[in-house]
């Protein structure tokens, strides 16, 4: 039986897997994708060998990563079912709940559920990493009224979701800076969005439904959805000389700083810091954006207050000055966290299914036992604040 000392609110620190996809010190501020450093990956590999490592756990043999590439290349398009479902979709709905729509209907062409089979896992695998990008970048098309752009063969993974998204084929230099945000993105551990996928993952049930578990879990604005509040809150500030009274008065109002703090990391985030890097590459190369200096001003004055506590930039502060400045509104920021996080999450899909048991925890019950029925007409209005009557103010 569970004792109120064995619950650990967010189960924080509680190991919930044994796995060997990836390790975080969060002390140190070390990366690693199974067991090689992320500022390695960053520099010499790309997303899909990256998700080849993460997926089979080892570097892909040349011939290897080929048949991937290729494989990935020919299944980017997307059923015509999907692209009209999508048709469908409010202009002003979310690209988060598009994707998440998108990526469980993947599931009705492909529900078979062999999940002992190889093939079957190779497959599922190939098919949520072709599709997805095409899926954002059809979502940010159709929203506008426009018909979506088919993906290009001969252009790679990163080239093709940026000429997807305007039809313009992108500089080569952006295009690796895209691709290097992919790698950085790709996996991270027990997040709120892997242990989704896990949890989804180990009833049993097919791989789309295990992203669209994932995708809406990472949607939230204390995980995913961070990337996008950062520049909301940086356009909010509008000027360097309003950081210290806007943070001052976050810290005030015991308001969380978007894109600062980690459940595991106690230092700047090693993936914050590579981004920090692309973001001014970018800007030597395109132009600056008044936003960075304000981000640094930013950094500083939360440093300052906060960093005694351990809150650092997370990898979400400076990824968005990289996306905006490749053009990618940012709506989209959280959508492009999942086309890199669709790695993770299937490599630890995989991991799931190897040595599997069902989640389900226990928990520490508060509630009262032993109550009375009361009929309709014996009981009163309940009233209060959490009561079903203190929320009809105002009509739906
Ligand atoms: C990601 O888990 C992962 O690995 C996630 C991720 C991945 O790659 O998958 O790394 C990606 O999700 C990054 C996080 C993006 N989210 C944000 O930037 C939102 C802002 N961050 C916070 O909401 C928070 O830091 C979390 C959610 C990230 C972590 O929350 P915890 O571990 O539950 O920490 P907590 O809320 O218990 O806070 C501990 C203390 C509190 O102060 P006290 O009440 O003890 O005095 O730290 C303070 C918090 O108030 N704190 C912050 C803060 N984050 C924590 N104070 C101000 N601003 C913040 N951002």
């Amino acid at each position: 039986m569970a004792s109120i000392e064995d619950y650990k609110p967010g189960l924080a620190g509680v190991p919930a897997a044994l796995s060997q996809v990836s390790h975080v010190d969060g002390l140190q501020g070390i990366l690693e994708y199974r067991g090689i450093a992320i500022e390695s990956l960053a520099q010499q590999s790309t997303f899909l060998e990256t998700c080849f490592l993460l997926i089979w756990g080892y570097l892909p043999s040349l011939e290897e990563l080929q048949d991937f590439e290729y494989e990935i290349r020919y299944h980017r398009r997307l059923k015509y079912r999907i692209r009209d479902m999508m048709k469908c979709f409010p202009e002003s709905g979310h690209p988060m709940d598009a994707l998440q729509s998108c990526a469980a209907a993947l599931g009705l062409f492909y529900s078979r559920r062999a999940l002992d089979d190889p093939e079957y896992i190779r497959a599922a695998v190939v098919r949520l990493l072709a599709k997805i990008p095409t899926m954002v970048a059809a979502f940010q098309m159709m929203r506008k009224g426009n018909d979506p752009i088919q993906p290009r063969d001969d252009l790679d993974y990163a080239a093709n979701f940026l000429y997807m998204m305007n039809e313009r084929e992108p500089d080569p230099r952006a295009a690796k800076i895209f691709d290097t945000c992919l790698i950085l993105h790709a996996e991270h551990t027990m997040n709120a969005s892997t242990f989704s996928a896990r949890v989804t993952a180990s009833t049993l049930t097919d791989p789309y439904g295990v992203v669209a578990s994932a995708v809406g879990t990472l949607a939230g604005p204390l995980h995913g959805g961070a990337n996008e509040e950062v520049i909301e809150m940086l356009d909010a500030i509008g000027s360097i000389d309003r950081v210290e009274s806007y943070i001052d008065a976050c810290i005030e109002n015991k308001q969380k700083i978007m894109g600062f703090g980690h459940r595991v990391y106690k230092v700047k985030d090693p993936r914050a810091v590579i981004l920090q890097g692309l973001a001014e590459q970018l800007f030597a190369d395109y132009g600056d954006d008044r936003y960075y200096q304000i981000a640094l001003a930013v950094e500083k004055a939360v440093e300052e207050r906060l960093g005694g506590k351990g809150i650092y930039p997370n990898v979400d502060f400076y990824s968005g000055l990289v996306y905006r400045r490749l053009g990618i509104p940012s709506d989209l920021f959280t959508p492009v966290f999942a086309i890199a996080r669709v790695g993770g999450w299937l490599a630890h899909w995989k991991e799931q299914l190897a040595e599997n048991r069902i989640f389900r925890p226990t928990q520490i019950y508060t509630g009262e036992h032993a109550c009375p029925y009361h009929s309709i007409q014996e009981r009163k209005l309940t009233v209060g604040a959490t009561s079903f009557a203190a929320t009809n103010g105002k009509k739906l």
